[in-house]
């Protein structure tokens, strides 16, 4: 039995959650693979109900879980309220409290949406594979911030120890795909991203067989469009994954497209799709669940060692799109529109067919 904390959260939050627990649900066998859920409250929602962006409740259920599965928080609702009781908080929070460093952000275009990326033919070749590596609960995010009169100030700071463990996360990960890490700073302008570099060039004496290069991330985020090809690991800090991640999703066709895994020292991970509770499509039935579900597929892998099951949740979502089903975010002339709860459907209908 392999007991998952749910947390919808805001805006699309919950409508995706839905679709992902019915492709759950469709994975199980009675006295095989069984998932108890567990529905915990956090982001606006849980303000408006308790006061607290993460009431500590919330946070006991997830770590008393095998995995946390969560929607998106935030919105225009709560924009106006102080930093630390901002639904936001509520992910940093889930993130901190479960040691999760290593948040990890697939690229990878499905061959049927080579039209929904921006991105010329001849760029796209073959086909986008792309990992970003992303530090989760360090630097800027953490550091000190603060005001003072008509000042504000938010801090970088890492740490040798902080830079070690997400390095060699990008190191092994790297030796189970093409073997390149791309380290991605501004080393040219920051003390913390110096440290960084000094410490990725460290760490990369123990890979030998990896090939490591480093790149300001302004450049990086010029790179990605002009060739991603040139890229296999990109591993870098909190705030440039955050942004390289959601220019990533956009080549392989959408935000809507881009699943997560957020790993510690243990199993226990955090999956959540990179984008937000996009509160401009909210209640429409018009969200793209697929990212979400695909972070389903990352749960199974690494926190249950039910690779099979995560590929078929793959070939699913696969065979979807061969069909020509998609929802708006995706869509192009002589597709099948669909909504959120259909493409949930339809992952499932394709789930029992395998
Ligand atoms: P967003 O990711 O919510 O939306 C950006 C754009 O992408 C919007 O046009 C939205 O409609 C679209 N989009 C996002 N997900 C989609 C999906 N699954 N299917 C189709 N279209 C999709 O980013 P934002 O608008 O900058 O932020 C909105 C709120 O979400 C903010 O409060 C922000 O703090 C929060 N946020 C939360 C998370 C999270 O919970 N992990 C991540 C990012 C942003
Ligand atoms: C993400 C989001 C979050 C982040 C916000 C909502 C705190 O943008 O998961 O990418 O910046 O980490
Ligand atoms: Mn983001």
């Amino acid at each position: 039995m392999f007991k998952i904390a749910l947390v919808p959260g805001d805006g699309i939050g919950p409508d995706i959650i839905k679709q992902a627990v019915k492709v759950l649900k469709a994975i199980e066998r009675p006295g095989e693979i069984e998932f108890e859920f567990t529905e915990v409250l956090a982001g606006g929602t849980a303000i408006d109900k308790t006061g607290h962006p993460l009431p500590k409740e919330s946070l006991d259920i997830c770590l008393a879980s095998d995995a946390v599965l969560l929607g998106a928080v935030g919105g225009p609702k709560w924009d106006n309220l102080p930093g630390d009781i901002r639904p936001e908080q509520a992910l940093l929070g889930l993130r901190k409290g479960l040691g999760v460093f290593a948040n990890l952000r697939p690229a990878v275009l499905f061959p049927q949406l080579k039209k929904a990326s921006p991105l010329k033919e001849e760029i796209i070749g073959e086909g986008i594979d792309v990992l970003v590596v992303r530090e989760l609960i360090g630097g800027i995010y953490f550091g000190q911030r603060g005001r003072d009169g008509d000042r504000a100030y938010d801090t970088e700071c890492y740490s040798v120890p902080e830079v070690e463990r997400i390095a060699r996360v990008a190191f092994d990960t790297a030796r189970k795909r093409r073997r390149k890490v791309t380290s991605v700073d501004k080393a040219n302008i920051l003390e913390s991203s110096r440290l960084w570099r000094e410490t990725i060039t460290h760490v990369a004496e123990q890979y030998p067989d990896v090939e490591l290069n480093h790149m300001y991330v302004d450049n990086c985020a010029m790179q990605l469009i002009r060739n991603p090809h040139q890229f296999d690991v990109i591993v870098t800090s909190n705030m440039f994954g955050d942004i390289l991640s959601d220019e990533a999703s956009m080549l392989v066709g959408s935000l809507g497209m881009l699943p997560s895994a957020s790993l510690g020292d243990t199993k226990r991970g955090f999956y959540e799709p990179i984008h937000g509770s996009a509160p401009d499509i909210a209640g429409q039935d018009k969200a793209n669940p697929l990212a979400t579900i695909l972070s389903v597929a990352m749960m199974l892998r690494y926190s249950f060692d039910l690779t099979h099951q995560a590929d078929m949740i793959e070939r699913a979502v696969a065979q979807v799109l061969e069909d020509g089903y998609r929802t708006a975010d995706i869509m192009e002339n002589d597709m099948k529109l669909v909504g959120t709860d259909k493409m949930g459907d339809l992952v499932v209908e394709y789930l029992n067919r395998i």
